[in-house]
């Protein structure tokens, strides 16, 4: 019988991760966690409630009120991958604004928030046979975690993609911004105090700025395979 791995997929932005995540979870008929969907979720909620904005944040209030928060995944067949529900109710759409971009962030420097939800990922990599993708998975979710992968991009070629992604929704918005979004988050993501994004002495490291999924998906399919076979 093959070996049920956990594999953990950490980079920047819009470097592609839950799009190579996505095709090795159908691929290996493994369970796929955005845990990104999950901080999204969490400043939803804060948003929602006046808990945060573009100039103000109620931190404290938000960690006192952590505990009405309740995140699920469940799994859309016709998507075929999981979405992501804040108190039994579909945000998949609501998290993905540049709006909530704009503030996840801040809501994920806050380590009781993270505390909660590395718990919440930690439990559901238990049997193994997942992929999980995020800032911290190889370094603080699954320091064990049998492939770990990290991706990174120019901030241009991401901004290019993510800006593609929002205007082929629908959205109304604007290059600069979301290249601003982008790096802005870079470094709000890498210097945080808590869990900042690391490159792991033991992840293989994929830059994909001139690298096509295809070619990508090929490479982490040969590195997966070595490890189930062996
Ligand atoms: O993967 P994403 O762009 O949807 O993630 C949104 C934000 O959530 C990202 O800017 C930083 C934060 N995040 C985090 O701090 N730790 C994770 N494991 C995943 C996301």
């Amino acid at each position: 019988m093959k070996k049920k791995i956990t594999i953990a997929i950490d980079g920047f932005s819009s470097t592609g991760k839950s799009t190579i995540a996505k095709l090795l979870a159908q691929k290996y008929n493994y369970i796929y966690v955005d845990t990104g969907a999950m901080y999204r979720a969490v400043s939803l909620f804060a948003k929602n409630n006046q808990l945060v904005g573009v100039n103000f944040f109620k931190k404290e209030e938000l960690i006192s009120r952590l505990s009405e928060i309740t995140l699920s995944f469940k799994f859309n067949k016709k998507l075929g991958f999981a979405e992501m529900f804040l108190n039994n109710e579909n945000v998949e759409d609501e998290i993905r604004t540049l709006e909530i971009s704009q503030l996840v962030s801040k809501v994920a420097t806050v380590s009781e928030v993270r505390k909660k939800l590395v718990a919440e990922q930690q439990l559901m990599g238990v049997n193994g046979g997942i992929v999980m993708d995020g800032r911290d998975i190889g370094s603080v979710v699954f320091p064990n975690a049998d492939l770990k992968l990290f991706m990174t991009a120019s901030a241009d070629k991401r901004a290019t993609r993510r800006y593609i992604e929002l205007n082929d929704r629908g959205d109304k918005v604007n290059f600069e911004e979301i290249l601003f979004n982008v790096q802005e988050r870079d470094r709000i993501d890498s210097t945080r105090e808590d869990s900042p994004l690391i490159l792991t002495n033991d992840a293989v490291e994929f830059d994909n700025s001139n690298m096509g999924i295809d070619e990508q998906f090929d490479r982490i399919c040969a590195l997966v395979d070595n490890l189930i076979i062996s």
